[in-house]
């Protein structure tokens, strides 16, 4: 367990706590392929070398479950047989876990579990899906439940959707659990196909800029957004009865809808289709290491995001904006949902001080802000270490 700046004060139930199992969940980045992933398109997204650390021990109790949060210096228990919702959102991540297991019929028993994170909390870099996958990995592990990851990451995304009430995609639960070191995958969303494409960026990093805002309408836009994808799925559907999501609909087919969606309808969709193809486009460069192309098309996928789909907002666009002036920065673009969090950019790696620098000082005089600067790398899924037999 790593130990968090202030020594936490341990409550009175872990005096005598000793590990057992111990996890380490990253959180994710995604380079391209924003919104796409509940419309079962593409995405490419790795972990990243920050995470969420897990310490786990059975205790002698059949159903009372004891969790401490160094970072919030937060306790809470809760009954395996009487699972509610929380006030606390951080909680209900958990909460939702556990529940989904035990639907799926793992069978569970009272544990205590230490939690801490060096991921900072919405930023837009998924510490959800970290607490989520990182917390079903231990349990897998502690009681032997035998879930595969795939089974680990499905539920974890369910957990949200049903639990928290998010209804987000399956990229952030994946990319948290699947991803391989030094490699950034290119998923497809509808059939779960991968491919690891190694992660070389030459001269350059990734360097993700934190607006340190996350606008409370986030999450009702999200689920808004995806609303209107399924009900331009729905209507096309009424003639093309084998289209089940935007990821069988083409251009031509799309146009013909036009007068039946409604703009905003028809906006979203056309961003969705593009942003599809610019993900396959990127992963061809990727592999062709020709990164100024890759990064032509992370700010196509900004101006998709901030004019057509609509899910950015002042202080992300101002940081785009600034860095499209460089040309030592390749790309640059929101990553996330939106409303807030950080830009992920491409950028030459002995510029990034003195960048770094030149656009704090901007941000701060336009929105009289702070921003947090974050170097990532592309690193493992989750891992788990087996402490006592
Ligand atoms: C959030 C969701 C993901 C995905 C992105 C947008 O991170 O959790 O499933 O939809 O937004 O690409």
């Amino acid at each position: 367990m790593k130990n968090s700046e202030k020594p936490a004060l341990y409550p009175e139930e872990f005096s005598a706590f000793t590990c057992e199992v111990k996890v380490a969940s990253p959180g994710r980045i995604n380079l391209i392929g924003e919104h796409t992933d509940y419309n079962h398109g593409y995405v490419m997204p790795t972990a990243i070398d920050k995470k969420i650390f897990f310490e786990f021990k059975k205790n002698a109790s059949d159903s009372i479950c004891r969790i401490f949060s160094i970072t919030f210096n937060s306790y809470f228990e809760f009954n395996l047989n009487d699972i509610t919702r929380s006030n606390q959102s951080w909680q209900n991540y958990l909460l939702g876990v556990t529940e989904e297991i035990q639907k799926i019929g793992g069978k569970l028993r009272g544990f205590d579990c230490i939690i801490n994170t060096e991921l900072p909390i919405g930023a837009g870099i998924s510490s959800s899906a970290a607490l989520e996958c990182g917390f079903a990995s231990g349990l897998n592990q502690i009681f032997n439940l035998k879930l595969t990851k795939l089974q680990i990451v499905e539920l974890s995304q369910r957990a949200e959707n049903n639990f928290v009430g998010s209804n987000c995609g399956i990229m952030d639960q994946f990319a948290s659990v699947m991803s391989k070191k030094d490699h950034i995958i290119l998923l497809d969303c509808k059939t779960l196909e991968t491919e690891y494409i190694p992660a070389d960026f030459k001269n350059c990093k990734l360097l993700l800029l934190n607006t340190n805002v996350s606008h409370s309408i986030a999450d009702s836009e999200y689920n808004t957004r995806r609303a209107e994808c399924e009900e331009a799925v729905r209507i096309i559907s009424k003639i093309y009865a084998e289209i089940t999501s935007l990821r069988q609909v083409n251009f031509d087919m799309l146009s013909e809808f036009k007068h039946e969606l409604t703009g905003k309808a028809y906006q979203r969709c056309t961003y969705v289709l593009k942003e599809n193809e610019r993900v396959l486009k990127a992963s061809e460069a990727m592999k062709r290491g020709h990164l100024k192309e890759f990064g032509e098309l992370m700010y196509q996928s900004h101006e998709g995001l901030q004019h057509n789909y609509e899910v950015s907002c002042s202080e992300l666009d101002f940081m785009v904006a600034y860095a499209k002036n460089k040309n030592f920065i390749y790309g640059s673009r929101m990553m996330g949902g939106g409303f807030g969090g950080c830009t992920i950019n491409l950028i030459e790696a002995d510029k990034i001080k003195e960048y770094s620098e030149e656009i704090s000082k901007a941000y701060f005089k336009e929105f009289n802000r702070t921003m947090d600067i974050i170097t990532v790398s592309a690193g493992e899924g989750t891992l788990i270490e087996k402490v006592k037999a």
